[in-house]
């Protein structure tokens, strides 16, 4: 395996766990973050000895905190729509992965990192975990696919209420409303309750596996609203509120928003 800059990655039997690593930031997603991930994706993808993978960020505090809002402030319209399709492009491989892919979920996931935990086949989170799409605080909307796969789901109305409050996601409401499969006490028994699982589907008919992938997500979000999302997200770089947005969590105070 390639050493990464942002990525740890470990095999253990049959399973690849690929760790998110830059928990001073709570794992949020820079370009290079990005660009990692899309480059393991396509060797773990490869590697005929890994049947299978977990996605996690490393420490307990964060899976990811979002995309990184520090890159984000320097957009414009232009550079929006182009990060947008970036992250889109590597969440759709996600979304399309061959092999089963768990989203472990420890601690904060928000923004980009609800995001990524969306784009993952299955999602396992800790007790901890909080999960949600607070980029509308930013004077933005989720970019990385969040506005189609939030919906597909959890439902429109669900989806709705989420992504225009932007509010925090406990796990027994993530729970109930199907955003994730189980929750576990700690990150080390999510861990192994993950592997125990992962365990069981590897041992059926692989091309199976990659077919029962493909048939489900033949009823996800479709190009159209991807487009969509991008170009309003870039639409929003070039406004006050985001410039206001981003500066105010950059300077560590609430933001006051004009509208324009
Ligand atoms: N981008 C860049 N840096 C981030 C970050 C992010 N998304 N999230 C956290 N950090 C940094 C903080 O700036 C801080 O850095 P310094 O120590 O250098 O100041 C460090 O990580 C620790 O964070 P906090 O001090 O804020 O930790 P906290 O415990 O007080 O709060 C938190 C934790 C609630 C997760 C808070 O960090 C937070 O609100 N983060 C931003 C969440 C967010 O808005 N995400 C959406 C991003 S936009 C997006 O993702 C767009 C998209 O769809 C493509």
């Amino acid at each position: 395996m390639t050493t990464y800059e942002t990525l740890l990655i470990e095999i253990d039997s049959n399973v690849a766990t690929l760790t998110i690593n830059r928990p001073d930031k709570l794992n949020a997603l820079n370009a290079q973050v990005i660009k990692d991930l899309s480059q393991a994706l396509v060797e773990i993808e490869a590697n005929k000895d890994i049947k299978a993978l977990i996605i996690t960020g490393a420490g307990e505090k964060a899976f990811v905190a979002g995309a990184d809002i520090k890159e984000l402030s320097t957009l414009n319209t232009q550079s929006g729509v182009e990060l947008s399709k970036i992250g889109q492009s590597v969440f759709d491989q996600i979304e399309n992965f061959s092999k089963p892919v768990i989203g472990l979920i420890n601690g904060y996931a928000l923004g980009g990192g609800s995001e990524l935990a969306l784009s993952c086949h299955m999602r396992i989170a800790t007790e901890n975990a909080i999960m949600g799409l607070p980029e509308v605080s930013l004077g933005l909307i989720p970019g990385y696919g969040g506005t189609q796969r939030m919906a597909a789901l959890v439902g429109k109305g669900r989806a709705m209420e989420y992504i225009l409050s932007g509010r925090q996601i406990k796990m027994d409401e993530a729970h109930k409303s199907g955003l994730v499969n189980h929750v576990y006490e700690t990150k080390a028994y999510a861990l192994e309750k993950s592997h125990k699982l992962l365990n069981k589907i590897v041992a059926n008919g692989t091309l199976a596996l990659s077919y029962a992938i493909k048939a489900v997500n033949a009823s996800a979000p479709n190009k159209h609203g991807l487009e969509e999302e991008a170009r309003l997200f870039g639409a929003l770089c070039a406004t006050n509120d985001f410039k206001e947005g981003t500066s105010a969590f950059l300077e560590k105070r609430k933001p006051e928003f004009t509208g324009t």
